[in-house]
């Protein structure tokens, strides 16, 4: 029990100075998305990894994330004036520019030595780079700052892209754990009827055999299920931290997957991407994307005020803990097997209210569960990131991060006759691309 605690602290906190924290602090993650910030627009209030910041876009077009407090007297940089190529605060009108660079201290007489008295005013300026509709901040070592994660998604037309965010009220872990757990999918996304619908080929089966293989970047999973006497093989990857790679049911949605972005150790940014490979999505494909029957769920601009008050800038689920998530105990009766509209409604309604540990709101008391095989991939994510947390912290493994230099990776669900995990990964190579395996496990 013990263990597990020590365990659940090292895995959920991520905070400025903890073990998890300094290892996400390793890789890009997905702040906003470009669209929310406009030339000279309205700065966006972030809170990421438990760091408050503000981004916003200057004159020429670039993005900044930076400090989300003035140094001269703490005041919120948001409400400043974003002019002439920076943030300028409203109080007495200190200026920085979009690495945190102190441009101008006008309520000061300049001293000879003003350019120093500048420098040393400067603020958190983090890198950022806009990629695939998303603007992404390192917030790690510069000495470490890999590439840009290579996935397929980044060097597309727009068109052919669609990416989302929004606030999931609990810890990331819980969020990013339902990803790789294949086996909710024939319990809560299910239908009552399931017969000749894309779920049938997971509904047949609860009790999916899950294979892992560990890579460089995370993990490839398999999920088998007996279906009308051969199989459905899920097939998923897993990119650290927190990217999933999973495969369409029909063509039409295009390939998709998420990130689970921590917003403080109580609440998480959740990111949705989805891609065609080939073509533009239809006006009607994108109607029926923003629908929220699936990623995103269905969502409002809005603001949000974080357990200490401190408001962020998001999009606000429109079912939520407050309206049970709209559940329609009919239609779970008769219709949906959980009686919630939405697939990320359904998740993130479980989500958002598992047993907490006391005293920490939105965090998994994880002393309590009983993990059984259908979990394999959970457990080995864990293990997996609480191993490298450790040897982060610890000063070793300088070469986290170079996911940058992996090729893209691909995702499948299918019905087929083959049986075994390696001979369908050598018959899909699209899957694996050129990753390399580095420990077989089940
Ligand atoms: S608090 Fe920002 S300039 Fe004074
Ligand atoms: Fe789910």
């Amino acid at each position: 029990m013990a263990e597990t605690e020590d365990l659940n602290n090292i895995l959920t906190r991520v905070g400025p100075d903890t073990a998890m924290g300094n290892l996400f602090r390793r890789f890009w993650h997905p702040a906003l998305l470009g669209a929310e910030v406009e030339r000279d627009g309205s700065p966006v209030r972030l809170r990421i990894l438990g760091e408050d910041l503000v981004a916003f876009r200057d004159t020429s077009g670039r993005i900044g994330i930076i400090s989300a407090y003035c140094p001269h007297r703490g005041a919120p940089l948001y409400f400043g004036r974003n002019e002439d190529c920076g943030l300028r605060c409203v109080y007495h009108g200190w200026k920085f520019d979009v690495s945190g660079r102190c441009q101008d201290v006008p309520n000061i007489v300049p001293p000879d030595n003003f350019d120093k008295v500048k420098q040393r005013l400067s603020i958190i300026g983090y890198p950022v780079e806009e990629a695939g509709g998303i603007a992404w901040v390192y917030m790690g070592p510069l000495d470490h700052k890999p590439p840009l994660p290579n996935m397929a998604w980044l060097s597309l037309p727009p068109e052919q892209v669609h990416v989302s965010r929004w606030l999931q009220r609990s810890n990331w872990a819980q969020g990013f754990e339902g990803e790789i757990d294949s086996a909710h999918l024939s319990f809560i996304h299910g239908l009552k009827n399931y017969k000749g619908t894309m779920q049938e080929v997971v509904m047949q089966d609860g009790a999916p055999k899950i294979v892992i293989r560990e890579t460089e970047t995370g993990f490839v999973y398999g999920a088998r299920r007996d279906y009308n006497g051969g199989y459905y093989w899920r097939v998923t990857n897993w990119l650290l931290p927190t990217w999933s790679v999973t495969a369409p049911f029909v063509e039409s949605q295009g390939y998709h997957g998420r990130a689970w972005l921590p917003i403080d150790d109580e609440h998480t940014c959740s990111f949705a991407y989805k891609y065609q490979p080939n073509r533009p999505y239809t006006e009607e494909e994108i109607a029926d994307t923003d629908s929220g029957w699936t990623f995103p769920p269905r969502i409002e601009k809005g603001t949000y005020a974080l357990g200490d008050g401190t408001v962020i800038d998001t999009f606000l689920p429109i079912a939520n803990r407050e309206n049970d998530y709209l559940i329609d105990r009919l239609s779970q009766q008769s219709v949906k097997y959980s009686g919630i509209y939405g697939i990320n409604e359904e998740d993130r309604g479980i989500q958002e209210g598992m047993r907490m540990v006391p005293g920490r709101p939105g965090t998994i008391d994880r002393r309590f569960e009983n993990l059984v095989q259908s979990d394999a991939a959970i457990l080995a994510a864990r293990r997996k990131l609480v191993k490298l947390a450790r040897e982060v912290d610890a000063g070793r493994n300088s070469e986290l991060g170079q996911s940058g230099d992996l090729p893209p990776l691909g995702a499948i669900g299918l019905v087929t006759p083959i049986a075994d995990f390696d001979e369908l990964l050598a018959a899909y190579p699209e899957v694996m691309s050129q990753q390399k395996i580095n420990i077989a496990a089940e």
